[in-house]
């Protein structure tokens, strides 16, 4: 069946319509509460991947806080969770690096709605070694390797046909084939969670909400009123 998407700008909603948007959530509840928020992470994770209505499980929303104390979202893709730390790249020069930079507490989001679900995270992040940063960088794709070198990421673009003729520019010098080298301006940050929190809906809006917050390297967790 082929779906064919209404993009015409006659395709609004009104307040009233987005205001009855409603569902009613599952039966299927946090009941079992594991000490360690990585192990309940990995199977919401592994569970959201397995799950045909979910698109990109692993992009969360990443938010930073710059030296102005302007607050800046974005999605991102989590690339790993090594020894308790939760794992994306970028560009160190973007508006979000620059933030970083200023300001290292962010915060994660896992908008699972598809699973009626969300898992934030509040931490702080900075850059991971040179080392792991090249060691991924080499597994991505070649096209992948080369757009990173053409984005000037962040940075004003007044046409298209710009970014293009960089990308080209980088595939002429680097063909498909050859190695192509890390730009130092883009690599891998890994976010230290001070808190995460598990959130499942139920009924009646009487959802599950458990926060666990790290204590050193205890990690306590309560549930709060939803
Ligand atoms: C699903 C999705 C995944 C994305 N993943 C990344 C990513 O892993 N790294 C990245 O730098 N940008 C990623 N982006 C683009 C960012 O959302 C953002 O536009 C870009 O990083 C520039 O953000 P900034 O100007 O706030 O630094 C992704 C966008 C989407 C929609």
């Amino acid at each position: 069946m082929k779906v064919t998407l209404d993009t015409s700008m006659d395709a609004q909603m009104s307040s009233a319509e987005i205001a009855a948007m409603r569902r009613s959530y599952g039966e299927v509840g946090l009941e079992e509460i594991p000490a360690n928020p990585f192990d309940l992470f990995s199977s919401w994770l592994a569970q959201a991947r397995a799950n045909p209505a979910m698109v990109e499980a692993n992009a969360m929303v990443l938010s930073t806080v710059d030296h102005r104390g302007e607050i800046s979202s974005r999605s991102v893709l989590l690339k790993g969770v090594t020894e308790h730390r939760f794992i994306f790249f970028t560009n160190y020069n973007s508006r979000k690096g620059q933030a970083i930079h200023s300001q290292p507490n962010v915060s994660l989001l896992f908008p699972w709605f598809a699973m009626e679900r969300q898992v934030s995270i509040t931490g702080t992040a900075e850059p991971i070694s040179s080392a792991e940063s090249d060691e991924y960088f080499a597994s991505r794709p070649w096209g992948h390797q080369i757009g990173t070198w053409a984005s000037r990421q962040s940075e004003p673009l007044t046409h298209r046909k710009e970014l293009e003729e960089r990308w080209k520019a980088a595939a002429e010098k680097w063909p498909e084939g050859s190695s192509v080298p890390r730009p130092s301006h883009w690599g891998g940050y890994q976010v230290e969670p001070s808190t995460i929190e598990f959130w499942q809906g139920r009924y009646s809006r009487l959802h599950d909400r458990v926060r666990y917050a790290r204590d050193n390297d205890e990690w306590e967790f309560a549930r709060f009123y939803p």
